[in-house]
Formats: structure tokens, C-alpha cells, sequence
């Protein structure tokens, strides 16, 4: 709320935001999500007892012409609209997690399905495997699936809740002018110095 506090209103083309779901998914729970390998385990934390309140999407409504919300089946009665134009991200999970995470979104465009494995020891591009240094990561090749289909280059983007920084990273390769935040000092370590490692390769095509 601090952050964008300090915008004008529509000052974001785009927010594209992961609040916490209200679902203890805060590294207390076991996040091996694969049972033939060791558990990752993070340090445990609290953050994931609560959505954020009503005043939070208001704000996020002023700030950002458009909104995409993870977790938003979590939290519909504080976000309060209805849309076409919902986003399904298909994990190809077979375990006891989830199948799927659902983001609302304020476009007027038809629901999209991006299917990318996340599963464990499992991702969708194996050969080049993300670390999972959060609980709750989402992958790198999402954020870039995003900001292919609801960005522009040199547009200006929000994200009020980083976690790892796969946003970060993705935002880094697609031009894209991100401002995000992040209030665990661990997580936001972790992620400034994941996002200096894994941006300053060269990219071959
Ligand atoms: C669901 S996770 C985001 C995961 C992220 N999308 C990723 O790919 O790593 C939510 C994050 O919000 C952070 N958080 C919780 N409350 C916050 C607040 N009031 N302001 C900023 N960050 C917050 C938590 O520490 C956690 O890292």
C-alpha cells in the first residue's frame, strides 16, 4: 500500500500481482511436491494466513489500467468484479497438489490455458531448470507466457508482491519497465541475487 501510495492514478499499464492466497503456503508445509526426491525446505513463515483486504484491490485498480490477480479464486469476494477473461495455468501435476492455479484478469478477451509442468523434480523446460529458492515460485516461463500475451515492450508494470523474482527475470528479456516490492528481507535477498545471476547470461538463439 506504501508503494503504490506513491503513483498517480493509471500510472501502470499492468499489474500483474501473487497476494498471498490465505492457505498456510508459507514453508511450514513439506514442498518436495515429488516423491522420489529430498523436500526443499524454506524457512518457515506466516505470511500466507490472510488475503490482503478490500482497500488493497481498490488501490490496485487506481494504480494499474489493467489487473491480473493469482489466486483470485481465493479472494473473489474482496475483488468484487466479474471477467471474461480469466487465465488457468495447467501445472500437469498428478500428485495431491493442485492441478491448476487461476488468475482473474480485467481484460475483455477470451479465457487462456498455459500449460507448463511443475511438479517437483518435474518442470516443463528440464533442460534449463529453475531453482527453487520460495515456497510458492512460479515459474520463469510463465511471467514470459504473461508479458508475451497482456504486455507490450516499454510498458510500465507492477508487482506488489515478488516472492522470488521469476517476474523479474521474465520482465528483464521482455523490455518490460517492472516495479515491484517484496516485504520479506530474506525472500527480497534471495531474489536480487537470483535476478543478477540469471540475467546476466547472454542468450543464445
Ligand atoms: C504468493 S507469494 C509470491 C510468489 C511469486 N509470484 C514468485 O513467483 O515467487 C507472495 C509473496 O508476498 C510477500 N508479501 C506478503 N505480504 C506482503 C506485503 N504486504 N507487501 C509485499 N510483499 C508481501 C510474501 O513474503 C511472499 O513472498
Amino acid at each position: 500500500m506504501d508503494l503504490m501510495a506513491e503513483f498517480p492514478d493509471g500510472h501502470f499499464d499492468l499489474a500483474i500481482v501473487d497476494p498471498p492466497y490465505g492457505i498456510g503456503e508459507d514453508g511450514k508445509k513439506n514442498h518436495s511436491r515429488g516423491k522420489a526426491a529430498n523436500p526443499t525446505l524454506y524457512t518457515p513463515k506466516t505470511w500466507d494466513r490472510q488475503t490482503p483486504p478490500v482497500e488493497y484491490f481498490e488501490e490496485l485498480r487506481r494504480v494499474a489500467k489493467h489487473q491480473i490477480i493469482w489466486g483470485a479464486n481465493h479472494m473473489m469476494e474482496k475483488i468484487m468484479r466479474g471477467s471474461p477473461s480469466w487465465i488457468i495455468w495447467d501445472k500437469e501435476n498428478s500428485g495431491d497438489f493442485a492441478d491448476a492455479e487461476l488468475a482473474y484478469t480485467s481484460h475483455d478477451r477470451a479465457a487462456k490455458i498455459f500449460k507448463f509442468r511443475w511438479n517437483g523434480m518435474l518442470q516443463g523446460d528440464m533442460k534449463n531448470k529453475e531453482v527453487r529458492i520460495h515456497p510458492t515460485q512460479k515459474p520463469v516461463a510463465l511471467y514470459r507466457w504473461l508479458l508475451a500475451n497482456y504486455a507490450k515492450p516499454g510498458m510500465r508494470v507492477l508487482d506488489t508482491h515478488l516472492g522470488s523474482g521469476s517476474h523479474a527475470i521474465a520482465a528483464h528479456y521482455a523490455g518490460i519497465h517492472l516495479t515491484a516490492c517484496e516485504i520479506d528481507a530474506e525472500y527480497f535477498e534471495s531474489a536480487k541475487a537470483r535476478i543478477a545471476r540469471e540475467t546476466s547470461q547472454q542468450t543464445f538463439l
